[in-house]
């Protein structure tokens, strides 16, 4: 049975719909109810007063849960999906249709201002992670956003670059995140970014919104615009986009009746925007659950819950960590008392409540000996700080020295030109080294900071990054042992900032952004060049130790399985992630060293021994071809490496995989060499090569004459003499 097609809406009604009926909702046309969308990826943010997307005006208190830089660091997608669901309820609970998230773009370089709204360097991590973050959302009948589609990772002049992306990196990095959850969790809505790709808007951009997303990826939701990013609606309507926000856009409305009557935009065009935006109303409104609540406590402690498993246990010599009870402790750092837990911009969420990492460590070891150490804002005689700091350190058994990097550093609209630790901070912890051996430094930022400068001078460093409202008691409980570390960066921590992949062409100048390193964006670029890393991607320590082998491989029509066996070897129930990084030696076309392709976590009783089992997924072995514009899995032998980071690998094996078969029609454009390739092609064009002497001809020349002329294309032979009589014939 086909269902009938609807009824076509009045151009007028159809457009109406395509624009906001205010800066966060959208209009009440043709029977379509009008909804709310908000930002956005870690609560809820309702703006009761005057809108804005800066996150400077007020919005009603949700639920701070850790930001994407934060909950990236659990590599635990039903955790992601937990959080996700938490979401869904809290925007059913302020009547929010869409929540605009989860932010997939990559971190191509340390400095992008808004890293900590995305998850990591990697797309496999990336997706696995967002697509739970979307399934969970929706599972409670809200909408999500996948955002911001494509190639928004610099924030510098955001609205007007160019993301200058070759097809391969574009494919096989960039957009391979927004395809994961495409096809994994079909999101309600995708946000087109602000910046162009490869020269074209990405809010008016058909390859992009229309060939790729809709046509190969199969999605059919609404395309909403990033806000104030569409220039020209009758050009965006034409590529793709359904909703142009925020609004009321009057003009731009009526704009599209008068292209529509004029014959500059596709009737069809505007009748398949407005019917987009008319379904999402309807999908939200069968959504909604007019009397949910949410227990605000109950949400806190799932925040508390989350923002520990996200917590990186960096380096523990010693070990110094757990903290012992009967141990005297000093608390330093500014950050002990004002937590920074979450960045600054249309994400910001005014939280419930904070937890406060000094309070928290007092409730749970009873008197501690705090020392503000430093401040964020210039405030209070510096070096008297410092000095009181390093004498509470001496004192004291243990120091933990809580640095990091203060809102006003990093955030949305701008990106870091550095990515040092504020000075004043490294020298008080070089201060309370040496007065103090056992220090612990814990870490709160959005972007990677530089971490050479301490990492050889204290035992051990415990990494938040951003944790939300809870990370006070998170933070709280790792320290003290409650909770056993289990997170991994997703992120590389380099040992200086000439090492990073983009370092000469971040973020790009004169509206353009070069994305000169191609594939090798994160741990492929320091693997691939053999560059020291402070700390690699996918590391993080445990409180336990973990024993990885007997990998065994196994080739289907899904991809590769990977199993081992993870063992407990230590004392204490714990988590370890096994990630598995994918190579193929001596493959045809450019590929990294190796890459993230699978990953999953185990929980273990001390002792205790699981098999765990990985599945590659075969969609993510290919590579793009961009001369058949088509995925094509390699016929090779893959070789695959299990490890507990990106440097710490335990067991390496190989298996053969069964390829795609790749013809191109062969052309005027072919070369000889892509000829040769093929063996019946060869043996068919030996009598052509004849015409230059035969095999061996090169000798006289001291060249493989063959070898030699294989970049020509068949239609310029002719000019070498293909098909030419020979000089001796004549
Ligand atoms: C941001 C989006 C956000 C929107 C609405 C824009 O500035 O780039 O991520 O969802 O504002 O606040």
């Amino acid at each position: 049975m086909t269902t009938p097609d609807p009824d076509p809406i009045a151009p007028a009604d159809a457009a109406a719909l395509t624009s906001g009926a205010s800066f966060w909702t959208t209009s009440e046309v043709a029977g379509a109810a009008s909804f709310w969308l908000t930002d956005g990826p870690h609560g809820v943010r309702r703006q009761v007063g005057s809108p804005d997307h800066l996150g400077l005006a007020a919005s009603e208190p949700a639920t701070c849960f850790p930001p994407a830089v934060g909950l990236a660091q659990s590599w635990d997608p039903e955790l992601a999906g937990e959080v996700g669901a938490a979401l869904g309820r809290e925007a059913q609970a302020q009547g929010v249709g869409v929540l605009l998230g989860p932010g997939v773009n990559i971190k191509r370089d340390p400095r992008g201002g808004r890293n900590f709204e995305y998850l990591s360097e990697d797309p496999v991590l990336t997706g696995t992670l967002a697509a739970a973050w979307v399934r969970g959302v929706q599972g409670e009948g809200v909408g999500t956003s996948l955002k911001h589609f494509a190639g928004n990772e610099a924030e510098h002049d955001r609205m007007r670059a160019s993301s200058d992306v070759d097809e391969r990196p574009l494919r096989e990095v960039y957009l391979r995140a927004f395809q994961r959850v495409v096809e994994d969790a079909q999101p309600w809505t995708v946000m087109a970014a602000y910046n162009k790709v490869n020269g074209v808007y990405a809010t008016q951009d058909p390859w992009l919104l229309t060939d790729v997303l809709r046509g190969e990826w199969g999605f059919t939701g609404a395309v909403v615009s990033d806000w104030g990013a569409v220039s020209d609606r009758v050009a965006a309507t034409a590529a793709g986009l359904d909703l142009t926000m925020p609004g009321p856009d009057a003009d731009g409305d009526g704009g599209l009746v008068t292209a529509v009557e004029e014959g500059r935009l596709d009737a069809a065009a505007l009748q398949r925007a407005g019917r987009a935006v008319a379904d999402l109303a309807a999908e939200v409104a069968a959504g909604r659950r007019p009397d949910a609540t949410v227990e605000v406590d109950a949400h806190h402690e799932l925040a508390r819950r989350v923002a520990a498993r996200c917590v990186v246990l960096l380096k523990n010599d010693g070990p110094v960590l757990p903290l012992t009870a009967g141990r005297s402790v000093a608390v330093i750092g500014e950050f002990a008392q004002q937590p920074r837990y979450q960045g600054g911009g249309s994400s910001h969420v005014n939280p419930t409540r904070v937890d406060v990492p000094l309070e928290e460590l007092r409730a749970r070891l009873g008197d501690v000996a705090p020392a503000r150490g430093f401040t964020t804002d210039g405030s209070g005689d510096a070096d008297a700080l410092r000095t009181e700091a390093v004498e509470v350190a001496r004192a004291a058994d243990v120091a933990v020295v809580f640095v990091g990097l203060a809102a006003g550093q990093e955030s949305e609209g701008f990106d870091r030109e550095d990515i040092e630790l504020p000075a004043d901070q490294l020298r008080l912890v070089r201060e309370v080294v040496a007065a103090q051996p056992r220090t612990v430094l814990v870490l709160s930022h959005g972007g990677v900071v530089r971490l050479a400068p301490v990492a050889d001078l204290v035992p051990a460093i415990v990494d938040g990054g951003l944790l939300g409202q809870g990370g006070g008691a998170a933070l709280a409980d790792v320290l003290v042992g409650a909770v056993n570390p289990a997170g991994k960066l997703a992120e590389t921590v380099p040992q200086r900032l000439q090492d990073v992949p983009a370092y000469l062409d971040f973020p790009g100048e004169f509206s353009r952004h070069r994305y000169s390193e191609g594939l090798h964006v994160g741990h492929r670029w320091y693997d691939a060049r053999g560059i020291e890393v402070t700390f690699p991607f996918g590391h993080g320590l445990s409180y336990t130790t973990f024993d990885v082998a007997g990998l065994e491989l196994a080739s289907s029509d899904e991809g590769i399985t990977a199993t081992v066996t993870v063992t407990n070897t230590g004392s204490r129930a714990g988590r370890e992630v096994v990630q598995c990084y994918v190579g193929v030696p001596g493959s045809a076309v450019q590929r990294p060293v190796r890459e993230l392709k699978g990953f999953a976590g185990v929980t273990l009783e001390p002792g205790e021994s699981r098999e765990v089992r990985v599945l590659l997924r075969r969609a993510d072995l290919a590579y793009w071809h961009p001369r058949a514009q088509r995925w094509v899995v390699e016929p090779a032998e893959y070789e695959i490496s299990v490890g507990v980071s990106s440097r710490d690998l335990r067991a390496t094996g190989t298996v053969a995989l069964d390829g795609d078969d790749v013809r191109l029609p062969v052309t005027d454009e072919t070369t000889l060499a892509e000829l040769m390739a093929d063996p019946e092609a060869a043996a068919s064009i030996a009598p052509m090569l004849g015409a230059f002497g035969g095999e061996g001809a090169g000798e006289a020349l001291g060249v493989d004459l063959v070898r030699m002329m294989g970049s020509i294309p068949l239609g310029r032979l002719r000019a070498f003499g293909a098909g030419a009589r020979t000089a001796d014939d004549a």
